[in-house]
């Protein structure tokens, strides 16, 4: 082997450990408005905003984070004396196919309760309540395109996607975006409303949720910050 050859097997060795040592950090989320505690009027426009900041991606304050990978849900719990388990749950991290969603560009189009340029998400469980079938239909449409079923817009084919990327999409839409209790919204800032669905018990309250899922180093091991608020309602 040469002198420069072995240098340059060296130094490849070198920036291999390099890149090794490199940790991704968990992106801090905060939801600044609404604050935890207060109480507001059922079905009024709430403005909401989150914050993001991460040492890779960025700060959101910068426009630095991509405004559409920064999601908030918003569910109703019935049971007032829930609290603590709601917390709990609220703070575990969103389920495979949400994050994926998250990072694809199905937003764009679509949104959970309202038509965009493609049908709200919860008009599409309407029509296809969830079941392998649908699950299996869906993903085929996603995947090759779709037209004329919901209208005279077009979805584009989405050959970046892998046919099991867009099943745990699709799986994970049929399975939560019907659920009356929960709303879901995309953006670091907006309006919510807050919503009980008729013959629901009024006597509960609302968890609101922000996630946002980083980039990791070069798009290997993202991790997921979130935050949770509680809020009432009469
Ligand atoms: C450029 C806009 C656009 C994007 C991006 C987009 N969609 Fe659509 N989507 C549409 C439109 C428009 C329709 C209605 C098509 C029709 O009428 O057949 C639709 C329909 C659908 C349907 C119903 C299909 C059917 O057979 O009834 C599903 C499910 C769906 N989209 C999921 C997704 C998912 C998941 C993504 C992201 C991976 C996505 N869409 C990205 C515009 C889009």
């Amino acid at each position: 082997m040469t002198c420069a050859s072995h240098l340059a097997l060296t130094c490849f060795f070198l920036s291999c450990t390099i890149a090794v040592a490199q940790q991704n950090n968990r992106p801090v989320v905060k939801i600044t408005t609404p604050s935890s505690g207060r109480t507001y009027l059922l079905n009024t426009l709430i403005p909401y905003t989150i914050s993001v900041s991460d040492k890779e991606d960025g700060e959101s304050k910068y426009e630095e984070i991509n405004n559409l990978e920064v999601f908030l849900s918003v569910r109703y719990i019935q049971d007032a004396s829930q609290e603590t388990m709601a917390r709990k749950t609220a703070s575990e991290p969103d389920a495979p196919g949400f994050v994926l969603l998250q990072k694809s560009n199905c937003i764009t189009c679509h949104a959970f309760n309202a038509p965009l340029i493609g049908p709200a998400f919860t008009e599409i469980t309407r029509r296809y309540p969830p079941s392998k079938p649908n699950e299996i239909a869906l993903a085929k449409s996603v995947l090759e395109g779709s037209s004329g079923i919901w209208g005279s817009a077009v979805m584009p084919s989405h050959p970046d996607l892998s046919p099991e990327t867009a099943r745990q999409i699709v799986a994970w839409i049929l399975q939560n975006a019907g659920d009356p209790k929960s709303n879901y919204y995309s953006g670091t800032a907006g309006a919510l409303r807050l919503t009980i669905p008729e013959g629901v018990d009024a006597g509960g309250f609302f968890i609101l949720r922000a996630s946002y899922t980083d980039h990791g180093i070069d798009n290997r091991n993202p991790l997921q910050g979130d935050d949770v608020v509680l809020l009432h309602a009469k």
